[in-house]
């Protein structure tokens, strides 16, 4: 049979699979590693996977590529970024260096507020190109999905704006990203200490505009999901106000994140899960109570050891803890320009393993299949199956867990997305 292209000699083929949906518990340290394995891709999708001699013999291929022994792998899946901005926030990096806290900085009108001023002034075509050189690091580090939030712009106009950015970089760029809508990441400058009012504008407002927006969009047409996240934080969105506005969300068809217990517990956890959230994120300072209530839902864990570092931190989520209680784990950068200025999942990785114990095969699993899972995709991205998207990466090394082992380095020779190769080399045949 002949195929658009054949990687071979794959010392390591980590397939990641899980046709039964996403890998908790002792599932989470099974990669699906074949040894000496090929797949074996047409029209950007998976034909086949096996041993390296079965299908070379069964499929005749366009383009061959001899992994040379070392491991291929799913792309990596971001499954919460705030990648779409304007602008940086040096400063406050520096201020915090010198002992100013995140929180600190949150309080005193900075923070997500100054990236928002940033947003609101810059074109389209501006954000787009300050996006565009953080996806090409992300692909380049081997990221091939990534969920992307508004959230920068905080009125309706502007929430609009980066959304369609995000829409407009979905098309112009190779990697895939899935829409949320965050209007409710922090109460703009001109509702301040009007947190309710500012509320009531997100549901009654920009809620409906936004729904109405994806309707339009390529998304929609595609199946690719709108999701909505709220910040449920002191100082944010109190547990009743999260309420409020995902509910809403809900109701005009958004599935539902939500960003919960990173420096308060508040009781976010209950509320997102009582409203069957597809995602729960963050989870630093969650109670014994809340884990089991999550590991026995659908809802996956996703979590940030990014931001602990990047913030100075020694307190990191109890992800041990999740993956022990049963819950289903993914890891993610949250890249943003506050807490997680970070492209790298790869280096995410190391930090779990290290800080957070996970082993590596956990940590892959984490950034692939269950990844997907937590941005509705999981049918169709983050592992090696035939009949999923071809998102492929060769990586130099003969072990995976090179990837969390090494850190620093960009391991990932070779990206292949929907089929396409887009960096390294094709042996034609
Ligand atoms: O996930 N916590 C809230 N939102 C982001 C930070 C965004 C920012 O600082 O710009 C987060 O950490
Ligand atoms: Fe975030």
């Amino acid at each position: 049979m002949h195929v658009d292209l054949v990687i071979h000699n794959a010392g390591q083929l980590v397939t990641c699979a899980s046709p039964s949906g996403p890998k908790r518990g002792p599932a989470l340290r099974d990669v699906g590693l074949i040894e000496n394995g090929a797949i074996a891709i047409s029209d950007g999708e998976i034909v086949a996977i096996g041993l390296s001699r079965d299908v070379r013999a069964e499929y005749v291929a366009r383009q061959t590529i001899d992994a040379g022994g070392n491991v291929v792998c799913p792309g990596f899946v971001g499954p919460h970024t705030h990648v779409a901005y304007a602008g940086n926030r040096i400063d406050e990096f520096e201020l915090r260096v010198k002992g100013a806290t995140y929180q600190d900085i949150m309080a005193a009108g900075g923070g997500i507020v100054s990236t928002m001023q940033s947003v609101r002034v810059a074109t389209p075509e501006q954000i787009i190109n300050e996006t565009r050189v953080r996806l090409d690091q992300m692909l380049a580090l081997g990221t091939t999905t990534v969920e992307a939030k508004s959230g920068y712009g905080l009125d309706t106009a502007n929430e609009l704006k980066l959304l369609g950015v995000v829409e407009a970089l979905d098309q112009a760029h190779a990697i895939d990203l899935v829409p949320t809508f965050m209007g409710a990441h922090a109460i703009p400058p001109e509702y301040r200490n009007r947190g309710d009012d500012y509320v009531a504008l997100v549901v009654e407002q920009m809620t409906p505009a936004i729904a109405a927006w994806y309707r339009a969009t390529h998304f929609a047409a595609r199946g690719v999901p709108l999701f909505a996240d709220v910040f449920c934080e002191r100082n944010a969105f109190d547990v009743e106000q999260s309420r409020r506005v995902l509910a809403a969300a809900k109701s005009h068809g958004m599935r539902i994140k939500a960003h919960v217990d990173e420096f308060s517990a508040m009781g976010g956890v209950a509320m997102a899960l009582g409203l069957d959230a597809c995602s729960v994120d963050h989870l630093d300072v969650t109670g014994s109570e809340d884990m089991r209530r999550i590991a026995q839902s659908d809802t996956i864990a996703v979590i940030i050891p990014a931001v602990t570092v990047n913030l100075g931190g020694t307190h990191f989520a109890d992800a041990r803890g999740l993956i022990d209680a049963g819950a289903a784990l993914a890891l993610t950068t949250d890249i943003n320009p506050g807490s997680a200025p970070c492209p790298s999942l790869p280096l995410v990785m190391a930090i779990a393993c290290r800080y957070q114990h996970l082993a590596p095969a956990e940590a892959l699993n984490a950034v692939t299949i269950n990844a997907a899972h937590a941005i509705g995709l999981g049918q169709h991205a983050g592992s090696l199956e035939a009949g999923k998207q071809a998102d492929v990466l060769i990586v130099d090394a003969p072990d995976y867990r090179h990837l969390a082992y090494q850190f620093g380095a960009n391991l990932v020779r070779t990206v292949v997305k929907r089929g396409r190769v887009l960096r390294g080399r094709v042996i034609h045949e």
